[in-house]
């Protein structure tokens, strides 16, 4: 009998296999050793792969010699077993197992591969930390939980590769070595030894070069592709992370709504067997903003935000100043909210000024009455407007933000709404898709004291909006558009500017000297200087859209090797110091750089 791995040791039967009509069957497993019990002189021992586990029985008195040689397995130990299958006795089955009716009396087995005692319990991997988790990547990677991911986004990618080529899109490379496009995030560089002192930027999208490629008359391109940004990171954020990327000629707003519709309602039909009703909602920026305080509003959560300056305005109340000057004052209805004591009520607004509020006022309908610090301030008019706009009743709070910066105002409530929606289980199960569009084309930058591009420089401005491009350029609306999915911006994307005079406009209003431009852009401009046809694409975030798709609440648990929130891979230790003949080969001094 051989005592090394041959073909007589390999599995005929994935340990995830056996059922009740195997029983009789003589079979070979493969796979690892995940938990063992001894019981009155027989071992248990649970072999898994990524297709389940099956019970092995090493019982004394059947195979005294494999029994005696069972005693020294341990955890994770790679081993093959040959046996022969049997119903388990009555009253030992594990319903809670596919092969749970099963067990296979081993007659021989092999140790393939010893194993070190894991870091962390195998089953109890989800409360370890994180870094642990990662260190040992290959450990953790064997878990159903994370080949149940990778399997997914296996069957994402295969769905979407496919469907983009029956709609007659090339799948085409583009280079990682290239130099910056301005995405918004810092770039990561790589030093060229060939050209001292000069620099590739990893791309932080392909931007450029699909354009480039609609120039080059290519028409549909896809591409699943890595994407780097040197940001902070966050658990929907990655510094390198993979897009689903897309580019179109002679198309239009409505073509990329279909399209990806099609796709999206696919792709769910497909992996996980759920029908999403398209057309998907479409909703402004500034009504998404207005209504749920955020570009991306998760609708699973059934809670608006309403406009309460009527309510407010004129009279002696505190923010009738505020709103005459141009304030805003937004209400937020919890059903139910008329329970929170006055404490939880300090607390909740605490945390509103933790994220900038002045403060966060409410009411509280009980016994029929109209209760909070404000009531005092409103004459009977104005309380009936405010039942009317915020349909409060019986039993129910509503907060109140007011600000002179309308966005201000609508972005902490929003966030408050998130965070007890959350706290109070008010997020329902299921898949809220929507377009949010027409975002500005530019917003301003105190940091960079500068109007920047909320999209990309790209983006093209709503025809009838140019007029304002130097003169109100945050009322320049962009089309653009992003799908968001459950509070998510799962992709986005826009119609393009495709004439070169309009680029340079938009460059000029984003401060960027008309040599800064060319340095930059300069052969981007150029290319669009040659019949360039009007054009649009979007891309999704591949990694949001696996983890929503797979119930996760991170990015990092549907990457088989993620980095840190510190943007360290705590498995390879990178990123890690170099030697300095490397380091001088690309002209590069580490004194000046290490300090
Ligand atoms: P954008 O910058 O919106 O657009 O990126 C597209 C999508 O990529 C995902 N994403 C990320 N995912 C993980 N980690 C990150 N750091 C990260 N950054 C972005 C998001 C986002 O919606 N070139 C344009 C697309 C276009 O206009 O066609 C672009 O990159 O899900």
């Amino acid at each position: 009998m051989g005592r090394y791995f041959d073909a007589s040791w390999q599995r005929t039967m994935k340990c995830g296999q056996p059922r009740e009509a195997d029983a009789g069957r003589e079979v070979v497993l493969n796979g690892w050793l995940r938990a063992r019990r001894d019981l009155g002189g027989i071992i248990f021992i649970e072999l898994w792969d990524k297709s389940g586990v099956t019970q092995l029985v090493f019982n004394p008195e059947l195979n005294a010699e494999a029994h005696s040689r069972a005693g020294a397995l341990r955890s994770e130990y790679c081993l093959a077993v040959k046996g022969k299958l049997r119903i388990r006795p009555e009253g030992t089955e594990n319903p809670d197992i596919a092969t749970g009716n099963v067990e296979l009396v081993v007659s021989d087995f092999l140790v393939l591969s010893p194993s070190k005692l894991p870091p962390f319990e195998m089953d109890s991997v989800d409360e370890v930390n994180e870094d642990l988790r990662m260190k040992y990547r290959y450990l953790d990677l064997r878990r159903e939980r994370m080949q149940d991911n990778l399997k997914k986004r296996n069957d994402i990618t295969l769905f979407t590769r496919n469907y983009f080529a029956k709609n007659e899109f090339l799948d085409i490379e583009t280079p990682m070595l290239t130099r910056s496009t301005p995405e918004g995030a810092r770039d990561f560089l790589v030093p060229s030894r060939l050209n001292p002192c000069k620099f590739y930027a990893l791309p932080q999208s392909p931007q450029l070069f699909k354009q480039l490629l609609m120039v080059g008359g290519c028409e549909r391109y896809m591409q699943i592709v890595k994407c780097f940004r040197d940001e902070d990171l966050r658990a929907d954020r990655q510094p390198e992370f993979t897009q689903i990327d897309l580019e179109m000629s002679y198309t239009t707003e409505e073509d990329i709504y279909k399209l990806i519709e099609g796709y999206l309602s696919g792709v769910f039909k497909e992996v996980l067997g759920i029908d999403v009703q398209t057309p998907f909602l479409r909703m402004t920026w500034k009504d998404a903003m207005d209504a749920y305080g955020s570009d991306k509003p998760d609708l699973r959560i059934n809670m608006k935000m309403v406009d309460l300056a009527e309510v407010f305005a004129g009279g002696e109340n505190p923010f009738a100043g505020l709103l005459a000057n141009g304030g805003t004052i937004k209400g937020l209805r919890l059903e139910g909210g008329s329970a929170l004591s006055r404490k939880d009520l300090t607390v909740l607004e605490d945390r509103a000024k933790k994220l900038g509020a002045a403060g966060m006022a409410n009411f509280q309908v009980k016994d029929g009455e109209l209760k909070g610090p404000l009531v005092k301030f409103l004459n009977e008019t104005q309380i009936a407007k405010l039942y009317e706009l915020s349909e409060i009743k019986e039993g129910d709070a509503l907060f109140i933000m007011a600000d002179a910066d309308w966005q201000k105002a609508c972005t902490i409530l929003g966030q408050m709404r998130l965070e007890i929606a959350r706290e109070r289980g008010l997020v329902e199960e299921g898949f809220k898709f929507l377009w949010v569009t027409e975002f500005p084309l530019l917003e301003w930058s105190d940091e960079e004291n500068r109007w920047m591009a909320m999209h990309h420089p790209f983006t093209a401005p709503f025809d009838e909006d140019m007029q304002y491009l130097f003169t109100e350029p945050g009322k320049v609306r962009s089309r653009a558009y992003d799908v968001v999915l459950n509070g998510t911006e799962i992709g986005g994307g826009s119609i393009r500017i495709h004439d070169p005079k309009m680029q340079e406009e938009v460059f000029k209003a984003l401060n960027f000297t008309p040599e800064a431009a060319r340095e930059r852009f300069d052969f981007f401009l150029e290319g669009l200087s040659y019949g360039t046809p009007p054009h649009g694409g979007l891309a999704f975030g591949l990694d949001r859209l696996v983890m929503i798709m797979c119930g996760c609440k991170s990015i990092r648990d549907v990457m088989a090797f993620p980095k840190n929130q510190k943007a360290q891979c705590p498995l390879a230790f990178a990123p890690s110091s170099v030697d300095d003949a490397q380091l001088q080969e690309l002209s590069i001094r580490t004194d000046e750089l290490l300090g």
